[in-house]
């Protein structure tokens, strides 16, 4: 599955890493899609029935299903795979790390977009002081000033982690966002678009293609990402900034932007910072700007089943904010920024890699409900977008 990296910062696995990073990726799908549907199956027919009464929300299934054997070996298989996800790249990302040091110095003296880091910026304690859903070292680890192993680690960890499911370069949910946008308001026009918690630019390239003419800037904590971030979109040619900055502090002055967007962002920040995030939103938006977030769907508009489905890993995913921020309302989050209640809006956008073009535009056309695969890693994905106009 990393030959989904294909520009010039892919390292080299060995034949040996290869068949290591395929069985891990077939191991997810297997414990995604297969044990994820039996396990529910099993809480539904054998385990609900026995409760005194029906469970009130995600806590209450997790009690319940807990002491479950087929829970425990479900649970023990994907914790497994998440720490293979990570072994399985590892090896070949420190092999080939001189290289790709070399190799984006070399990118960066193409020109294009611009990279900009702050070596006095704190990176903050949700990415600092954590190993993030088990990546070693997290995001922001760095052995030196030109190091980017973080980033490739966790491009190439998110190539195996995903079976397939996030498209040809892993863009997936900006391409199908870019999609939605475009389709649903043809008459918008971002001149400067913003992707906060960019990570390596999987989802900020897809804007630049989607809006040519527009100025494109994807910011995060983590330099050695940034610098991955910056010698990957000069390798597969495209022109966007990329910026060391904190999202909950922007460096640009009011109305900066016509569109600032999110994806897999939010839910890795404490509360206290995602409101911040939020106010920066409203105050970096220009009149009639958009906000727009990829995201879990939260649990207030799922069964408690499914609630307690997506905070598994919260609980054994080493991702200590993914409750805090599923038990949000979204549009109580933008009306509490300053956001005109009128404004929201949220949707549920099929993926284009996984439908395809006419089946997206079509479904488009139809209402958007949330279902059993919204939000959810597993064939059939579709994602869940918000936001709110300015
Ligand atoms: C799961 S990754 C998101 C990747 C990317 N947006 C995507 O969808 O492919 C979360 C990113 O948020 C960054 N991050 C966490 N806290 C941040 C903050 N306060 N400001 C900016 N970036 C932050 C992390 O360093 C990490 O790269």
């Amino acid at each position: 599955m990393t030959r989904l990296v294909t520009h010039d910062l892919a390292v080299r696995p060995t034949r040996d890493e290869l068949a290591a990073q395929d069985f891990t990726s077939s191991l997810r799908g297997h414990v995604l899609n297969h044990m994820a549907a039996t396990m529910k199956a099993r809480f539904e027919t054998e385990i609900a029935p026995r409760l005194p009464e029906p469970p009130a929300d995600g806590r209450a299934v997790h009690a319940a299903i807990r002491p479950d054997p087929y829970f425990r070996f479900y649970s023990a298989l994907r914790v497994g795979a998440q720490e293979m996800v990570w072994a399985s790249v590892n090896a070949a990302v420190d092999r080939d790390a001189p290289r790709l040091a070399e190799t984006a110095r070399a990118l960066a003296a193409t020109g294009g977009g611009q990279l900009t880091l702050d070596p006095t910026l704190q990176v903050p304690r949700n990415v600092a002081a954590i190993d993030v859903h088990h990546m070693p070292g997290s995001y922001a680890a760095e052995a030196g000033a030109d190091d980017l192993t973080a980033g490739a680690t966790y491009e190439n960890g998110l190539s195996v982690f995903s079976f397939g499911l996030m498209g040809r370069n892993l863009d997936d949910i900006g391409e199908s966002s870019a999609f939605w946008l475009r389709h649903r308001h043809p008459e918008f026009a971002p001149a400067a678009i913003l992707d906060l918690g960019c990570s390596v630019g999987h989802q900020t390239l897809p804007w630049k293609r989607a809006y040519p003419d527009a100025h494109v800037t994807g910011i995060d904590v983590a330099a050695p990402c940034l610098r991955y971030a910056h010698g990957r979109a000069q390798s597969l040619g495209v022109d966007a900034d990329f910026v060391q900055a904190n999202a909950t502090a922007l460096p640009w002055p009011d109305a900066s932007f016509d569109l600032v967007y999110s994806s897999m962002f939010l839910h890795e920040l404490p509360l206290k910072d995602i409101k911040a995030v939020f106010a920066e939103i409203r105050r970096v938006l220009k009149p009639g700007g958009l906000m727009l977030h990829y995201e879990l769907p939260p649990n207030n508009q799922l069964s408690a089943y499914d609630g307690f489905y997506l905070d598994w890993d919260c609980w054994y995913n080493n991702e200590p904010y993914y409750k805090g921020y599923r038990d949000q309302d979204p549009a109580t989050l933008c009306a509490e920024a300053g956001f005109a209640p009128d404004g929201y809006f949220q949707t549920v956008v099929p993926s284009l890699a996984w439908y395809g073009e006419a089946a997206v535009a079509a479904a488009l056309q139809g209402p958007a409900q949330i279902g059993g695969n919204t939000g959810r890693l597993a064939d059939g994905v579709q994602w869940f977008v918000y936001g709110s106009w300015a």
